[in-house]
């Protein structure tokens, strides 16, 4: 399985915050918003990863991850030169995806205490597309499903007007390599984008997508806007002062993956002294 993060889009709903700095890099407490997904990456087991920018951002995404090598794994760039759509992640990650199944992780989405291992299909039988989805109060917000009587879901609504459930689909995604043909099929939405509901109809159109409800519990985040952006970092903030942990370190979750040495741990951080810094160097 190889990994995605659709780390673009202009970040209107936080203007004029993202005028000059791009979203995926805002602080959630102490850390960019893009350690939150390449963190969930790192759980699944995921080392092979693609992270998709704005062409004004590579120079910053590659100074602040490099190559990966420090986090025990490989982070390949490639430029999205307009917000065309969520699916033309699958275009641009075209030669990256090669004949692997992937998954595509929403550059401001944060989740916290989900099961991993229910969640991330098995490599050896997976084929079709599984979905994450969350019970939310504000559903006109998202991708929504419908379910019939018999909890299989009968379409995905993208922003539903009418009310159809209060399943969102999260920014996590799980698919084969059919995806690739089924993004070069869609056509633009009407908010001219190359929607991720689109595709999602297409597998179940084949009876094809799985899904996985989070339990209450399990904690999903979309960033993107002032409000959720300062609930998360409150958030953050709150669980590790009262937990004594930190939360979406890929320093710490590459070593206790045993990607890293402790001595590699310890000499990402050795001349910096801060509450971050500390967590790993006492990790
Ligand atoms: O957060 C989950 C929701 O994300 C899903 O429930 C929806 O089905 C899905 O369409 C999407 O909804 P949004 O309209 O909220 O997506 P947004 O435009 O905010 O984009 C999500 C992230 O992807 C954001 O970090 C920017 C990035 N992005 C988006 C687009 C459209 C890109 O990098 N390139 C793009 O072309």
């Amino acid at each position: 399985m190889k990994g995605i993060i659709l780390s673009g889009g202009d970040g209107k709903r936080l203007y004029p915050i993202t005028k000059s700095i791009t979203k995926q890099l805002l602080p959630i407490y102490d850390k960019p918003m893009i350690y939150y997904p390449l963190s969930t990456l790192m759980e699944f087991q995921i080392r092979d990863i693609l992270i998709i920018v704005k062409p004004s951002d590579l120079k910053l995404f590659k100074n602040l991850l490099g190559n990966g090598s420090k986090f025990g794994i490989k982070i390949n760039y490639k430029i999205q030169k307009k917000p065309a759509g969520i699916a033309e992640s699958f275009l641009i990650g075209e030669k990256f995806i090669n004949k692997s199944n992937v998954c595509l992780i929403l550059g401001d989405n944060i989740f916290h205490g989900i099961p991993y291992k229910e969640i991330l299909p098995q490599n050896s039988n997976f084929n079709g597309a599984k979905i994450i989805l969350y019970k939310v109060q504000d559903p006109d917000r998202y991708g929504v499903a419908k379910f019939n009587k018999k909890n299989k879901i009968v379409k995905i609504i993208e922003k539903p007007k009418k009310f159809i459930s209060n399943y969102a689909v999260t920014g996590i995604y799980f698919y084969d390599n059919k995806v690739i043909n089924f993004a070069k099929k869609l056509n633009p939405s009407n908010r001219n984008e190359l929607e991720i509901t689109d595709i999602n109809n297409y597998y179940l159109k084949e009876s094809n997508l799985k899904y996985f409800k989070i339990k209450p519990g399990g904690v999903w985040l979309d960033a993107g806007t002032e409000k959720s952006l300062l609930q998360s970092s409150l958030f953050i903030q709150t669980m590790q002062e009262r937990q004594n942990i930190q939360i979406s370190s890929p320093e710490i979750i590459a070593y206790n993956n045993g990607w890293i040495s402790k001595k590699k741990l310890i000499s990402s951080v050795t001349d910096i002294n801060n509450s971050y810094t500390s967590f790993i160097k006492n990790s």
